[in-house]
């Protein structure tokens, strides 16, 4: 299976959790990392540049650091751009179909603040309906998230652990039941 993680990052530079993994997935053959941020500076995308890319994988993560409860924008103008009626949906638009979909996030926040109860309100998972409503949208399964959070606290002993375990989950997690 090849997999191809699409990463929205505006600042990699400045990042800490989001490099850590993206090094890591970078020493796995099967995965394809592709910085959004890096690949359009100027934040035009390349409509048919992108979708060769998800024809050519079988699993797409998006990656990102959670702002406000989202994504950072240029990954809404991807969807936008690139998710297009007649290739994704509608009358012809069956390139998506029995593709899998996820997200891996960091967050500010601890996941327990990501609870009906906690500061957050909201689980990841609720909060992530967006991309789990377009997935199911454009025939596509979702994934459960991935997630990191409390990441100003993160130790380092906990930032090689979550490399691992971000590989493992890419390469061996199955899709959320209908
Ligand atoms: C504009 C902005 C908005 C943010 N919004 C949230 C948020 O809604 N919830 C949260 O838990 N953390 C939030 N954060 C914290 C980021 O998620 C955190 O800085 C990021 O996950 C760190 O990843 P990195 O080390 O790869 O940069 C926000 C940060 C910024 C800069």
């Amino acid at each position: 299976m090849k997999t191809l993680v699409i990463v929205t990052h505006p600042d990699l530079l400045s990042s800490r959790i989001n490099k850590a993994w993206i090094n890591e997935l970078r020493k796995h053959d099967n995965i394809t990392i592709h910085s959004l941020y890096e690949e359009y500076p100027a934040e035009e995308i390349d409509t048919a540049r992108e979708q060769s890319l998800l024809k050519a994988h079988d699993r797409i993560i998006f990656q990102y650091p959670l702002y406000w409860y989202s994504s950072p924008p240029l990954l809404k103008k991807w969807f936008d751009a690139v998710l297009q009626h007649g290739w994704a949906y509608g009358e012809g638009g069956d390139n998506m179909q029995g593709k899998e979909i996820g997200v891996a996030i960091s967050t500010g926040g601890s996941l327990q603040s990501y609870e009906p109860e906690g500061a957050n309100r909201f689980t990841i998972r609720e909060l992530m309906r967006p991309v789990e409503a377009l997935a199911h949208f454009i025939g596509a399964s979702y994934l459960p998230p991935f997630t990191l959070g409390d990441i100003f606290h993160v130790t380092e002993e906990q930032l090689e652990q979550s490399k691992m375990a971000y590989v493992n989950h890419i390469t061996t997690v199955a899709a959320v039941a209908k």
